[in-house]
């Protein structure tokens, strides 16, 4: 939190509970960690394993081994050094202390409708297995610092600016759980989402973003069991999200001008579906996406016999392809156009216009997404600032008649107490697409 961000608020530092570090973390966390002998690393693990017990959280000891991982890609790391108070911290503004504190409580003073211990894995998952996708990500003042997603390999280590952490300490685990590195860095380690895994599998050509998939799903009214035809397949992100919508009793054909890019969607949605399987204990994702090599405009036999519930368009210039597309489109159904320029969507009306395609332009709309930045404000050594009243303690006794009670009423910061920085987040995502919805009509 920035000074100007703070309201120029007093401190308190009794209320931030550090794990204070012991000089041999603080000497060797200095030096290349890959200088650290055996003998350093054991009595690192004995202070860790000394500090764990103190705070009452279990944390796998880290040792160092020079090792290569797989990646796919990494949101950009910023190389910021980050002082000791802000990793105390979780993102929820809570030590791991508090934390620790809050899990004795459940069971003791909760509700008994709420003592009933949940199951260490979402429904129908399995714990953290070897093979199986993974993301790893660190936080901090509200912003992803680090995001990375890899494939979890006995004997490897995740790398990061923020130290490492072994691989075979995340096996065995529940998706969602905080480790720590060899720095002492909370880094969640989760299950991709869908969304994770296309924003960060490797690309050929651009994709569709997931906001713009949802909105195209829901202008092609997909439902499951629909037979649905896309192109081109590009990296397979909307290929995915096809998939998903159409379930096992749908199939969705992906026609793909280009070898190289139809390669590259095809791997991406073996992965998905091999890791998937994995944490599912073995079911499988819908087997439904038909990948074809072909220009679509020159595709007639292919999409012969077949008949579609809808179409999502991610090409060039989809007027060329409308004409082969058309017949093929169940009547009143939708075709849904992502297009980056508004030049392109002149283009496509026109040539629909041209070829006096049955087709009926009924929308033309951008998707924007807003992020906001809603996170305590903290002063510079990591600690909550207080919201200040325009009164003093003085004021207050006289219009009320009652004498506020000294520093030590801040020390709970009951609700309410803590301003919040709450704006438009400063890195937003800027255009991506028009996209146009399009239905078949018949006369
Ligand atoms: C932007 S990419 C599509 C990305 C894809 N929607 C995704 O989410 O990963 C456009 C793709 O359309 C392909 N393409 C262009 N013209 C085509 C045509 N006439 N027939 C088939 N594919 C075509 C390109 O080769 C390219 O791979």
């Amino acid at each position: 939190m920035d000074e100007d961000d703070s309201q120029k608020v007093g401190r308190d530092v009794s209320l931030v509970r550090r794990r204070p570090l012991s000089p041999l973390e603080r000497i060797s966390q200095l030096l290349p960690q890959e200088s650290l002998g055996p003998e350093v690393e054991q009595l690192r693990d004995c202070n860790d394993d000394r500090t764990e017990e103190s705070l009452a959280v279990t944390e796998d000891s880290n040792t160092l081994v020079a090792s290569d991982q797989i990646c796919e890609s990494d949101t950009p790391i910023k190389e910021i050094t980050m002082p000791q108070e802000e990793i105390t911290h979780l993102s929820n503004g809570r030590t791991v202390a508090d934390c620790s504190d809050v899990q004795s409580q459940v069971g003791a003073g909760t509700p008994s409708h709420m003592a009933e211990p949940l199951p260490k894995s979402l429904p129908r998952e399995t714990m953290i297995e070897f093979g199986e996708l993974l993301v790893a990500e660190f936080r901090k003042k509200g912003r992803v610092e680090f995001r990375k997603m890899f494939q979890l390999q006995e004997g490897v280590r995740l790398q990061s600016s923020w130290g490492t952490i072994n691989h075979d300490d995340m096996a065995g685990r529940p998706s969602g759980r905080i480790m720590r590195t060899t720095h002492w860095a909370p880094i969640l380690i989760r299950r991709p989402s869908l969304e994770d895994y296309v924003l960060l599998m490797k690309r050929g050509p651009a994709i569709a973003y997931p906001k713009d998939a949802s909105m195209m799903l829901t202008m092609m009214d997909v439902v499951e069991g629909d037979c649905v035809l896309e192109s081109g397949s590009g990296s397979g992100a909307m290929s995915l999200f096809l998939s998903r919508a159409v379930g096992s009793k749908g199939t969705v054909l992906s026609v793909e001008v280009r070898e190289d890019h139809l390669g590259r969607s095809v791997k991406n949605y073996k992965r998905w579906r091999l890791s998937w399987a994995r944490r599912r204990g073995g079911e499988e994702w819908p087997d439904n996406v038909h990948f074809h090599q072909a220009d679509l405009s020159s595709a007639s036999s292919l999409l012969a016999g077949r008949g579609f519930h809808s179409v999502a368009l991610d090409l060039i210039s989809p007027q060329l392809v409308l004409p082969t597309v058309v017949p093929h489109l169940h009547p009143g159904a939708v075709c849904a156009v992502y297009l980056a320029n508004i030049t392109q969507v002149v283009d496509l009306l026109d040539g629909i216009r041209c070829s006096s395609l049955p087709l009926l332009c009924e929308r033309i709309i951008e998707v924007p997404v807003r992020d906001w930045l809603v996170a305590p404000a903290r002063q510079k050594d990591g600690d909550f600032c207080t919201r200040k009243s325009p009164l003093s303690n003085e004021d207050k006794k006289d219009l009320c008649g009652v004498e506020e009670k000294g520093e030590s009423a801040n020390d709970a910061r009951p609700f309410g107490s803590v301003p919040y920085i709450s704006r438009p987040h400063p890195e937003q995502l800027s255009h991506t697409a028009f996209l146009v919805k399009l239905r078949k009509y018949v006369q």
